[in-house]
């Protein structure tokens, strides 16, 4: 955890921030200091987040935003500098997932994972991206993705596709915008305590215990262990740190059961 005050004059966007690990991630850059723009598509928790963070002395301001939509996007960044002045933190958190069989998945359930983890991610990027080369002083740039970005993720193609993606977009701008000092990362977290993943990809508590006995830690992630290093990494202390990802999941993509199933918990 950094010292409050790490992020004293800066201004973090934080789309998907009305909920989840995205609200986790907001009460946190606040707490170090930051003014913090919250985006997503529903205006009521955006508002409860802004709420949650002046009520602790922060600074905050909710911009109903979808992410997909390019004017929208623009509009974002637009009233994060009219407000706060200036953009120095993206964090690319908002994210729509489902659990389908790829045979069944239609044309709009595709697009409509896809164009929200890339699309959006990509579409938020340039817009702060733009804003940070016009400032001159650096950046950083964070989106989350999971690790079946590179192990692929059997019922979540659109979302494996559509996390690859973010990958590589993350490479691909850390060498072209470090010239700018923007840095651009990913965190991936593992199986994480919140309600939208919960409700997509776990919805009974039988679901959440299998998918826990499946994380050689034995739990889900709590929002605040990501927000924790989500902060970090956008941070000074990572000043020379970019076209990476961190992984926090318990050692859950290394979980392969292997020759000693007895290492696992017992099934619920
Ligand atoms: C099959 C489905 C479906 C389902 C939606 N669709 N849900 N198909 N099974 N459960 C299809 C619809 O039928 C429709 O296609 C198309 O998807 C678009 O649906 P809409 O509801 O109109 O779209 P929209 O309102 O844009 O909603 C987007 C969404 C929604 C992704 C479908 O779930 C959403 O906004 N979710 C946001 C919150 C969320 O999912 N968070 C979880 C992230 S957790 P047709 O053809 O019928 O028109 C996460 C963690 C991963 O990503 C990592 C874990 C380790």
């Amino acid at each position: 955890m950094l010292a409050s005050g790490s992020f004293d004059g800066q201004v973090a966007v934080i789309t998907g921030g009305g909920s989840g690990m995205g609200r986790a991630m907001a009460e946190e850059f606040a707490r170090l200091g930051a003014a913090v723009v919250v985006a997503g598509r529903r205006p009521e928790p955006l508002a409860e987040t802004v709420g949650a963070i002046e009520d602790a002395g922060g600074r905050a301001l909710a911009q109903p935003t979808d992410v997909r939509v390019p004017d929208q996007v623009d509009a974002l960044v637009a009233a994060a500098v009219e407000r706060f002045g200036r953009v120095d933190v993206l964090v690319n958190d908002a994210a729509g997932n489902f659990v389908v069989k790829a045979e069944d998945l239609s044309p709009n359930g595709w697009r409509a994972v896809t164009s929200i983890v890339l699309d959006g991610g990509f579409l938020c990027a340039r817009a702060a991206g733009r804003q940070m080369i016009a400032q001159g002083d650096g950046g950083a740039i964070l989106s989350v993705i999971a690790s079946y970005a590179w192990t692929g993720g059997p019922g979540t193609v659109h979302s494996a596709a559509a996390k690859a993606g973010l990958l590589a977009m993350t490479r691909t701008l850390a060498v072209e915008w470090a010239p700018h000092r923007i840095r651009v990362n990913t965190i991936c977290p593992g199986p994480t305590a919140t309600e939208g993943a919960g409700a997509a990809l776990w919805p009974t508590p039988a679901d959440e215990a299998r998918v826990a006995a499946t994380v050689p830690a034995g739990r889900l992630a709590s929002v605040e262990e990501i927000a924790w290093w989500s902060t970090a990494l956008c941070s000074r202390y990572a000043a020379y740190v970019t076209g990476e990802n961190l992984t926090i999941d318990g050692g859950h993509w290394l979980e392969q059961e292997g020759y000693m199933p007895a290492l696992r918990p017992p099934a619920p």
